[in-house]
């Protein structure tokens, strides 16, 4: 495993593995023991960053989530882990009722929520600080102060460590990051968005803003990051949910783009010259990204994960990055 630090601050600042590991269907769709031969797999080969939220998974039953930090409390508990493994949780997009979902439905980030959420969160995980904790989803309706201020509380009281953000616009995370330093206050360090080789068009209404999808990584932030490098970038779904295995799983609206055979040409012909699989490219070509990235992956059975453990160890010849860039 090789690792990387996330934070700047010595009192926060955690090494990680450059490779994470979803749980987000740990303990619903991928059941228990599946989940936990997953995860001691994981940690035997040396990974030491787990992603989770206190929504997961409330869409698999109808509910309001908390069953992946329950199988992440279970597992720490039966295995005895320590500080060695970085769990981060997020809150702000779980439902508010069953039944319910974060487009209509998000418990937002208010002062409130923000207390009373991560407070629940450390029960279900068993832990007395929580790692890192990320706004999950942007809450328009609240002031911007009022969340960076209910954050911000939490790392002086200590009951947590390092705080991110995910899908959020980067104008908002420089606002809210602005809105931290005149306040001398702690903000986000660690930013989480979807992230992969292949290009979903930029062009497309999200769910959550007629002017785009603030979950994808692009220009905006990339730029912010080169001039940001204390920030950390984590992706997720870099396998894009198992679509360069199963092409039929890419959604066309997103990906039906010239850019899209051009790229997968040049992934199959890269992968056949490294001796390597097509995920493994992508998340080596993610690792040793001129903009560091940490990929965030699933995996429903311990397989999965084994092939995406071992693109750690490939590092790609500068010959095969350029093939890879070039193509669009
Ligand atoms: N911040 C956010 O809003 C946000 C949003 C989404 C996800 N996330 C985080 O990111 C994590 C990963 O997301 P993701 O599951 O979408 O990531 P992903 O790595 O793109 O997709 C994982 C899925 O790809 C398939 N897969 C993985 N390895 C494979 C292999 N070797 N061969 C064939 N298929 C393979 C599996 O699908 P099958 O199980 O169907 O085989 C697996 O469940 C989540 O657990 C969550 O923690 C965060």
């Amino acid at each position: 495993m090789r690792y990387r630090t996330i934070g700047t601050d010595p009192k926060t600042s955690r090494e990680v593995s450059v490779l994470s590991l979803g749980a987000m269907l740990f303990g619903t769709v991928t059941d228990e023991r599946t989940s936990l031969a997953i995860l001691d797999r994981y940690a035997e080969a040396g990974g030491t960053f787990i992603d989770t939220a206190d929504g997961y998974a409330y869409w698999a039953d109808g509910g309001q989530g908390g069953q992946s930090e329950k199988l992440l409390g279970r597992w720490r508990a039966s295995r005895g882990v320590g500080d060695e493994i970085v769990i981060a949780t997020k809150l702000g997009a779980r439902p508010l009722a069953p039944g319910t979902s974060f487009l209509d439905n998000a418990e937002g980030l208010s002062a409130a929520v923000i207390r009373e959420s991560s407070q629940r969160s450390r029960d279900r995980l068993g832990q007395a600080r929580l790692d890192l904790l990320y706004a999950h989803i942007e809450d328009p309706a609240v002031p911007l102060s009022e969340t960076v201020e209910g954050f911000a509380a939490l790392v002086a009281e200590g009951t947590v460590g390092l705080l991110g953000v995910s899908n959020h616009w980067a104008w908002r995370v420089e606002r809210a990051r602005g809105l931290a330093a005149a306040a001398g206050l702690p903000c986000y360090e660690v930013l989480q968005y979807q992230y992969s080789y292949l290009r979903p068009r930029a062009d497309l209404p999200g769910l959550l803003s007629p002017d785009g999808m603030q979950g994808v990584l692009g220009g905006d932030l990339l730029s912010y990051l080169r001039s940001e490098p204390q920030l950390s970038m984590v992706v997720y779904s870099p396998l894009l949910k198992g679509g360069y295995v199963s092409p039929d799983r890419l959604d066309p609206a997103e990906f039906d783009h010239p850019g899209t055979p051009a790229r997968l040409a040049a992934l199959r012909e890269v992968a056949k010259d490294a001796g390597a699989t097509v995920n493994q490219v992508v998340l080596a070509w993610l690792i040793g990204a001129e903009v560091p990235m940490i990929p965030l992956v699933g995996a429903s059975s311990t397989a999965q994960l084994q092939e995406s453990l071992a693109a750690v160890d490939l590092e790609l010849t500068a010959e095969q990055r350029a093939r890879l860039d070039a193509a669009r």
